[in-house]
C-alpha cells in the first residue's frame, strides 16, 4: 500500500539526495507537495499553492487533467512496457506522426528519449552520425552559447554555458566544445524590453568569427535555445536567430534548437521555431510533450538528415543509440492525450492571446524594490533583481521561499524570478501571480 502523504506526517528526510537543491537548507525547511489540480498544488500542510511555473516549465495544460490521467491509466493496464529495439507498439508510430505534423519545415523524423538531457545528447550524436555518413569527418566542433542550458549529460554541459553546471567537470567535457557564442543578454539598450528586444542581432556574428578562427568546415553544429529559460529568461533580439540561420546555411553547419522549454505553446505557437519563423535542422523537445505527467523527450530531425544516416548502411543497425524506455507506452499515451488537450482547448492560441495581458501585468513590477529588469515573451517572464552584495542568488532564494509561504510557486535562477504558468491560466490568476510577486518584493529587502 502506498503511503498517504495527504495529511502532514513527519517524513524521514535523510536518505534522499535532491537534484539542483541546497539539500541542507531544504531539509531545515522542507517544501513538500502532495497533490495538484489545474492551476494549483497542495502542500503537506494542506495549503493551496498557485503554480506560476507550470511545475518546471512542463505542465502546460495544467495539473492532473482527467483526459491525460485516464490515458496513462489505460496504457498501464493494457501494455505496461514494450521493447523499443527491433520491436515497437502502435502508439509510438502515431505519436511520431503527430509530432512530425506539428513540427516546422521538414523536421518530420522523430527519435524518442526520456528527458531533455537525453534529447540533447541524442541530437549531438545525430549531428556527428550525419556528417560521418556523408564522409564529412572534419566537422567535429559544436558551438553552444554562454548561459545556454542543455541539460546535465556530459554533452549537454559541454555545449551549455552555465558555469556552475560545468565547473567541477571542467576537465571532463566533450572535446571540440570550448567555443560559445556570447549570451544575448546584458545590453543596456534592452532593459525592460517588451517582447523581443531590438538590439543584439549582431551578437550572432560571433559565429562568423568562429568560422574565421576554426574554419567553417570544422563546425558540426550550433545549439541554442530560441529563448533561454533556465539562465533567467533571455529573449532573442530581433533578427538574431535569422542571422544565426543564415550563417549556418552559408557554412554547411547544422542548427539545433533546444526547444525543451519553448515547445508546446509556451511562446504562443507550437514551437519557438514557428514563433520566430526560423527553422532549425534538429530540434530537442521534452517537458510539455507529456504535460510533465510521464518523463519523455524526443529529437525532431530534418528528413534528409535522418535519411543520410539511415541509408548509409546496407542492412543492420544504422545508429547505435537508444534507451530502454524510448517511446515507453505510458509516455506515448500521455503525449497523445496531451496533444489532444492542447488542440481541443486551443492552448497555444490561448497563450498567444493572453500574452499582451501578461506583458502589461509583469511590467507593472518594474518600479518595485530591487527590480533591475523585466522581460517577457509569450507566457514567460523574467524579473531580474539586483543581487545582494557578495551574495548572488540570496535575494532570489528568499523571494522564492517567501512566495511559497504565501501560496505562490515561482522559480528563481540566481536573482531572476522566472514565471511560466500553465497555459490554462486566466487573467485574474495572472493578477494574483503578479500581486504575489509584488508583495514578496516589498517584504523581502
Ligand atoms: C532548454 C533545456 N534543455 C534541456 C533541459 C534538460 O531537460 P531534463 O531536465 O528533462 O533533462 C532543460 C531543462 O530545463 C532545458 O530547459
Amino acid at each position: 500500500m502506498s503511503a498517504d502523504h495527504s495529511a502532514r506526517a513527519p517524513l524521514a528526510l535523510d536518505s534522499l539526495w535532491m537534484p539542483f537543491t541546497a539539500n541542507r537548507a531544504f531539509k531545515r525547511a522542507p517544501r513538500v507537495l502532495v497533490s495538484a489540480s489545474d492551476m494549483h498544488y497542495r502542500d503537506d500542510a494542506g495549503n493551496e499553492v498557485l503554480d506560476a511555473t507550470a511545475g518546471l516549465w512542463c505542465v502546460n495544460a495544467g495539473h492532473c487533467r482527467p483526459q491525460i490521467v485516464q490515458a496513462i491509466q489505460q496504457a498501464a493496464a493494457t501494455l505496461d512496457y514494450a521493447p523499443g529495439f527491433s520491436m515497437s507498439h502502435p502508439a509510438q508510430f502515431e505519436l511520431a506522426e503527430r509530432l512530425a505534423a506539428l513540427a516546422p519545415g521538414n523536421l518530420d523524423r522523430v527519435f524518442f528519449t526520456n528527458s531533455g538531457s537525453e534529447s540533447v545528447d541524442t541530437a549531438l550524436k545525430i549531428v556527428i552520425a550525419y556528417h560521418s555518413a556523408r564522409g564529412d569527418h572534419a566537422r567535429r566542433r559544436f558551438i553552444g552559447r554562454v548561459r545556454g542550458y542543455h541539460g546535465v549529460g556530459f554533452g549537454g554541459i559541454s555545449v551549455g554555458g552555465i558555469e556552475n553546471n560545468r565547473r567541477v567537470f571542467a576537465h571532463h567535457l566533450l572535446p571540440h566544445t570550448n567555443a560559445h557564442l556570447p549570451a544575448t543578454h546584458g545590453l543596456a539598450e534592452n532593459l525592460f524590453s517588451r517582447g523581443q528586444p531590438s538590439h543584439g542581432a549582431h551578437l550572432a556574428d560571433a559565429l562568423g568569427e568562429m568560422v574565421d578562427t576554426y574554419g567553417g568546415e570544422s563546425i558540426a553544429a550550433v545549439i541554442v535555445e530560441p529563448l533561454a529559460g533556465s539562465a533567467g529568461v533571455l529573449v532573442p533580439p530581433v533578427g538574431y536567430l535569422e542571422r544565426l540561420r543564415s550563417l549556418c546555411d552559408e557554412h554547411g553547419i547544422l542548427l539545433v534548437f533546444d526547444e525543451v522549454i519553448t515547445g508546446f505553446g509556451r511562446l504562443g505557437a507550437a514551437f519557438g521555431a514557428q514563433r520566430f519563423a526560423v527553422t532549425p535542422d534538429l530540434m530537442t523537445i521534452a517537458k510539455g510533450m507529456t504535460n510533465g505527467a510521464v518523463p519523455m523527450g524526443a529529437v525532431l530531425v530534418r528528413r534528409d538528415v535522418h535519411d543520410a544516416v539511415v541509408n548509409s548502411v546496407d542492412g543492420g543497425i544504422e545508429f547505435f543509440h537508444g534507451y530502454t524506455y524510448s517511446g515507453h507506452p505510458l509516455a506515448c499515451a500521455a503525449a497523445l492525450a496531451t496533444l489532444d488537450v492542447y488542440v481541443s482547448e486551443g492552448l497555444f492560441e490561448r497563450a498567444r492571446s493572453l500574452a499582451p495581458y501578461w506583458e502589461n501585468a509583469v511590467h507593472s513590477l518594474c518600479t518595485e524594490p530591487n527590480v533591475i529588469d523585466v522581460r517577457n515573451l509569450g507566457l514567460v517572464a523574467g524579473i531580474e533583481l539586483s543581487p545582494r552584495a557578495g551574495k548572488v542568488g540570496a535575494r532570489g532564494a528568499d523571494i522564492m521561499a517567501d512566495c511559497f509561504a504565501h501560496g505562490l510557486l515561482v522559480r528563481v535562477t540566481g536573482d531572476t524570478i522566472a514565471l511560466s504558468p500553465p497555459l490554462i491560466v486566466n487573467e485574474s490568476q495572472i493578477d494574483q501571480m503578479v500581486d504575489g510577486v509584488r508583495a514578496a518584493l516589498r517584504r523581502v529587502t
